[in-house]
């Protein structure tokens, strides 16, 4: 390098110095603290440095930046570009770039280690990538007798002296693999490096891919997401039904398994580990790589789901005080809890906040931040046991509240599972009380032409939860059923559609004309199973608004499967979420599986959660004596004492009016 200095700026950060000519591009970089990724250590071999300069004027920095104020591309940089992909639109290699002139210098965002990935969909926010585990790669020096260390302290030298990373550990498992690996690649390996800590994984050769999994599992749905640890894109995903529901369908079930079977937890711990293997080899191979590839893996789930995959009895759990072994998050190797990626891979679990306010929920709030919101914000992910959290960024509470599968389309008479041939949309006329609907599967209306032939593949087969959730809150807005959920027979004089059943009456939806399939209908109990399941939830958020001193709240977010595809306008008519300005409801898509991915690809998130759930105050709704009453008054619809204001100056209020029962009792109806 010559004596003569030059002027180099880097943007986006804006970071600038003055360096001698002949100076490496990447060397300034790193001298002025300029965020540039690298994994083969500037031997040119990844790629990940690249950089473009900024040709023209530039009279702010006093420099006149050139393209040929750098040196000429290099035998490497064609090597490479021959090797991998070619360079595009002026790119260079800063680890093979000299400066010669004055130069401003673009670091597109692919090229830094510590970017942002942009949210593709609104099931994704942005993401400010920060893996735990990275690779490096270097070049052991050839042992000396003259220098008697062991190959894995001259592996140490060189990571600290290329690396800067000092005091790393090394599992003993993996030191069987080091000098096989030297061998093999004359020396340079890759090492991936967890939390800059211990060495996990190595490999001979070079070697720029890491792979992470993260995985919400669900009472009913587990699902996985594989993304790359260096650019944060989800490259598969899988998903399967949690096999644990042949020991119940839900949580409170699977608890009394254990109860009664000794063996029981040991069973249902084998087969969701299982489970997640099957997974893990699914998406590996999905991206043709072995399950070595992958490294991590980041894991949310609720807190029965999360002791059983630790292989911890959930017993505890499943009546008051529902005391969890641990709710602090969980960083352990893979191995040790039965699962199977790379040997040296390490899971981490989300922690918990209560006996039924789990991982999942602290996956919610890290992927919606509520904690930096200024409006009072409902979060609510509904599922077998909705879990609830307000606040905002002066204070959070969380409770979960026993909403049963009723929302899930269990314990309903035609109810299923969102699927092909179910019934998801539901308007029916106020004045001839005919329903008309959409199944999933058809994007025709079933009063639209073509809506038949557009269906049989398959016909109407059930209806499933978003559907119940419309066809009931249609039920109301039609005055089928009165605001206490009791179906009007008297309508059986003005629609065939009204049918008796003993002492009750049902709404038919839907014919069939088809073998095999059934009518769907909606009866009493079906009604009712809606308004404990909806009353639940309700008292639930109902604690939580009276612990917090609000009676209203100014947003809401819902969460989860269910919450993604109900209409948010036929909740509050159910009464299922408080008013609130309908344009402040909105859908949070899978938010416990997107704060799985937060943790997965930001170390610094785990260490938010880990401190934000130790203030979040935790309401037992079983405990609370308010519970009860909150719940009968949330039974009608959308509840017996909250007037719905917002809700009510967007549609009419059902007429009220009074009928009289056979009994002669007096009714209510709205
Ligand atoms: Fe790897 Fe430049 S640092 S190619």
């Amino acid at each position: 390098m010559s004596d003569q200095q030059v002027k180099v700026v880097f943007t986006p950060s804006g970071r600038r110095g003055s360096f001698p000519v002949n100076t490496p591009l990447l060397h300034a970089a790193r001298v002025l603290g300029v965020d540039i990724d690298s994994v083969c250590g500037g031997r040119g071999l990844c790629g990940r440095c690249q950089v473009v300069c900024a040709d023209g004027a530039f009279p702010k920095h006093q420099i006149e930046s050139d393209s040929s104020h750098l040196s000429p591309v290099c035998a490497t940089e064609i090597k490479y570009a021959e090797r991998k992909a070619p360079l595009a639109n002026g790119r260079r290699l800063s680890c093979h770039t000299l400066l010669l002139d004055d130069v401003v210098i673009d670091v597109p965002a692919e090229s830094q280690v510590h970017r942002q990935i942009v949210r593709k969909d609104a099931e994704y926010r942005d993401i400010h990538l920060d893996a735990a585990t990275r690779l490096y790669y270097v070049q052991v020096e050839e042992p000396d007798m003259h220098v008697p260390k062991g190959d894995l302290q001259r592996l140490l030298d060189v990571l600290e002296q290329d690396w800067q990373l000092s005091g790393l550990t090394i599992d003993v498992a993996l030191l069987k693999t080091l000098q096989p690996a030297l061998r093999e690649a004359k020396r340079g390996i890759t090492v991936a490096v967890y939390k800059g800590s211990s060495i996990v994984a190595l490999w001979p050769g070079f070697r720029d891919k890491a792979y992470g999994v993260a995985v919400d599992v669900g009472s009913t749905t587990v699902a996985a997401h594989l993304c790359d640890l260096s650019s944060g894109e989800v490259l598969a995903s899988a998903s399967l039904m949690n096999p644990q529901i042949r020991f119940g369908e839900d949580l409170m079930s699977r608890v009394s398994y254990v109860m009664m079977h000794p063996e029981g937890a040991e069973e249902m711990t084998t087969v969701i580990r299982e489970a997640l293997n099957s997974l893990f080899a699914q998406v590996a191979k999905d991206i043709n790589v072995g399950i070595e590839a992958i490294l991590e893996i980041a894991l949310v789930a609720n807190p029965i789901m999360h002791h059983i995959l630790l292989g911890i009895d959930p017993i505890e759990l499943g009546g008051a005080p529902f005391a969890l072994t641990t709710d602090a998050a969980v960083d352990v190797p893979a191995a040790q809890i039965g699962l199977a990626i790379n040997p040296g891979g390490r899971v981490y679990v989300l922690p918990c906040i209560a006996g039924h306010v789990g991982a999942d929920t602290a996956g919610m709030i890290l992927s919606e931040e509520p904690q930096e919101q200024d409006q009072m914000t409902l979060l609510v992910d509904v599922g077998t046991n909705a879990e609830i959290v307000l606040g905002n960024r002066q204070r959070l509470l969380a409770c979960s509240s026993p909403t049963g599968p009723a929302f899930e389309g269990a314990q309903i008479s035609c109810g299923q599972r969102a699927a092909t041939g179910a019934i998801e949309r539901v308007r029916i006329n106020p004045e001839t009380l005919e329903p008309r609907f959409k199944l999933i599967g058809s994007a025709l209306w079933s009063d639209e032409q073509g809506f038949a032939d557009s269906i049989s593949d398959f016909g109407v087969t059930g209806i499933c939860g978003s559907g119940i959730i419309e066809v009931v809150a249609e039920m109301y807005l039609s005055s089928i059923i009165t605001v206490d959920g009791v179906v009007d027979g008297e309508l059986i004089s003005r629609t065939p559609r009204i049918q008796q059943n003993d002492r009750t009456w049902s709404y038919c939806l839907y014919r069939s004309e088809r073998d095999g399939q059934s009518d769907i209908v909606i009866t009493q109990n079906d009604i009712r199973q809606i308004q404990l399941a909806k009353a639940a939830l309700y008292a639930g958020v109902k604690l939580l608004m009276d612990h917090m001193g609000v009676d209203s709240v100014e947003r809401i977010r819902l969460a989860g499967a269910f919450g993604s595809h109900i209409n948010v306008q036929h909740a509050m008519v159910l009464g299922l979420i408080p008013d609130c300005a309908l344009e402040q409801v909105s859908s949070a898509g899978n938010a416990a599986g997107t704060g799985a991915r937060i943790a997965l690809l930001n170390q610094q998130s785990r260490q938010v959660i880990e401190s934000l759930v130790k203030n979040i105050e935790r309401i037992e709704t079983a405990m609370e004596p308010k519970f009860q009453d909150y719940f009968v008054d949330a039974m009608a619809f959308p509840n017996k004492t909250d007037p719905f204001p917002h809700l009510f100056s967007t549609i009419s209020r059902p007429p009220e009016k009074t009928i009289v029962d056979s009994g002669s009792r007096k009714r209510r109806r709205r």
